[in-house]
């Protein structure tokens, strides 16, 4: 049995399918180029079956990508199954993933198949998957708590059927390290033909043991990791993908797998995944959270003095940490900038450098110490704003105590400068009420947050704004040394992704009618 481990990512599936974590197609082509550029081995980008968006993700994923193997989830079903092999079939390497409840409860309840159907239905489902390409990979869902003997059953049939990679979930969040650790060994002592297939795992994390649970299915045989950066996901999330590959380098001595991540892009993709997806990262989370190499305490800091391995079990560039670097300032040119773009992994086009730069000076000018992180949130904005027909032009707010807040914003709707005022319960909702009175709308504000970049009372405050109208999510973000213009920028950045979406329905729509 090999050493290395598979590093599957599901953010874009199963991380996406968490309640408000919703991204938009130019999110997903994001996340999937730093997932790619990071090594990870295998994206599931999506359920090609869920929506049109969703199988158009997927498809432009597969476009570019090209490293990974591009993976696309699938019910049991005909219909899923071709939705999916349609919709990966532009990737250079691509897998079908197709899953069927197996526990008795989901088959009771949720399927309302007898075991026997069930069993038939793992036969065709991955027959039919094996039409579209060779790399399939079938998950009996709610693994943990399904019977012994019919698993091993459902595997080998699997295996039979041409399925080369066993996936066992614990789809609930149930299983504990010692008990999956002796689930894999023994399905994969049982089964006869367990040496034609990866057995993967895949943990969710409702009792908070998702990463120790998948490091115990690897000592009991599994060779594929499932999981998400920042353990994104359903309910409590999944294993998240920085912890295990830390757990793996830092504890060698008792993890003995390699994987292929670049753990320097770590720090990098959970920023970026947050920022998509407007799921903060808790300040004391492993690995990621601002507070993971801090070190506040005077004997800790005594300690760190004299010898960083005193309290640091990993060193924090190992991870992407960089960020207390004061990088530039108000004289760097722009060849430093370009430089410095690299090094943070931008490549902009010319015209884009030259807009960054004005944007990095006007910053300088405002904020005296500028860090790798002000230039990240700087760039993001300015990506996030590409093609965008609504601007922020200007606006003056007015808030304190005794008397209305009030706001006057002017926006560029579509090359025609339009200005509103209006009043509200503080000076957001002023600006936010402004807004809507020159762009009329339905969509509910269902989140506003607002988060300091760096420390200091000059830091920018970055705000994620997320809309959603008619059963369509959007999030947008912006950041800003002044609160109100990032909080006008983030929402005007919502609603441009709300038109863009509404758009694209109403030419899907027209798509099918034609058709
Ligand atoms: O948690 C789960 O069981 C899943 C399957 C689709 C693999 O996400
Ligand atoms: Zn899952």
């Amino acid at each position: 049995m090999t050493d290395n481990i598979i590093i599957f990512d599901t953010t874009l599936r199963d991380g996406e399918q968490s309640p408000g974590a919703s991204m938009t197609l130019e999110e997903k082509l994001q996340v999937a180029e730093l997932l790619d550029e990071m090594g990870v081995d295998v994206i599931e980008a999506g359920f090609p079956i869920a929506s049109n968006g969703d199988f158009e993700a997927v498809s432009e994923i597969a476009k570019v990508v090209k490293n990974s193997t591009v993976c696309g989830l699938a019910r049991a079903g005909n219909k899923d199954i071709d939705r999916a092999g349609e919709a990966i079939k532009h990737a250079e390497k691509r897998r079908i993933h197709t899953f069927i409840s197996t526990s008795p409860l989901h088959m009771k309840f949720k399927l309302q198949m007898e075991p026997d159907r069930v069993y038939e239905k793992v036969i065709e489902s991955v027959s039919r998957a094996r039409q579209w390409t060779d790399d399939v990979e079938w998950s009996c869902e709610d693994g943990t708590r399904t019977e012994f003997d019919f698993m091993c059953r459902c595997v080998e049939a699997a295996i039979n059927a041409g399925a080369t990679t066993i996936n066992i979930p614990d789809t609930v969040g149930y299983t504990s390290p010692d008990e999956i650790t002796s689930l894999f060994r023994r399905v994969i002592e049982t089964v006869p033909n367990s040496d034609k297939a990866v057995f993967s795992t895949h943990c969710h994390n409702d009792l908070g043991m998702a990463v120790a649970n998948s490091l115990a299915a690897a000592k009991g045989g599994a060779r594929q990791v499932e999981c998400t950066i920042n353990g994104l996901g359903e309910r409590a999330g999944n294993a998240a993908l920085e912890e295990i590959v830390m757990a793996i380098r830092t504890r060698n001595d008792i993890f003995p797998y390699t994987t292929g991540i670049n753990s320097k892009l770590l720090t990098r993709a959970s920023k970026l995944v947050s920022a998509v997806s407007a799921f903060p990262v808790q300040y004391n989370k492993a690995i990621v959270g601002k507070n993971a190499f801090a070190h506040e305490s005077g004997i800790h800091q005594d300690g760190m003095l004299k010898n960083a391995e005193t309290y640091e079990i990993m060193k924090p560039e190992d991870v992407g940490v960089g960020g207390t670097d004061l990088v530039m300032g108000k004289h760097s040119g722009r060849h430093a900038f370009k430089d410095k773009l690299k090094e943070l992994g931008y490549e902009l086009g010319d015209n884009a450098l030259q807009q960054a730069f004005e944007r990095f000076k006007a910053l300088a000018d405002k904020k005296k110490h500028i860090f790798d992180e002000d230039i990240e949130a700087l760039v993001d904005d300015q990506v996030g704003a590409q093609g965008d027909k609504i601007s922020v032009i200007a606006m003056t707010v007015i808030a304190g105590t005794g008397g209305t807040q009030k706001a006057v914003v002017t926006l560029d709707v579509d090359g025609t400068h339009v200005t509103e005022e209006a009043t509200g319960d503080g000076p957001v909702d002023a600006t936010f009420n402004a807004i809507k009175q020159i762009i009329p709308h339905n969509a509910r504000l269902q989140l506003y947050q607002v988060s300091a970049v760096t420390a200091g009372t000059d830091a920018q405050a970055e705000v994620s704004c997320r809309l959603s109208e008619d059963g369509t999510t959007v999030t947008g973000r912006s950041a800003d040394t002044d609160t109100m213009v990032s909080s006008a920028r983030a929402y005007v950045s919502a609603l441009n992704k709300l038109m863009v979406r509404r758009q694209k329905d109403v030419q899907n729509a027209q798509t099918s009618a034609a058709e």
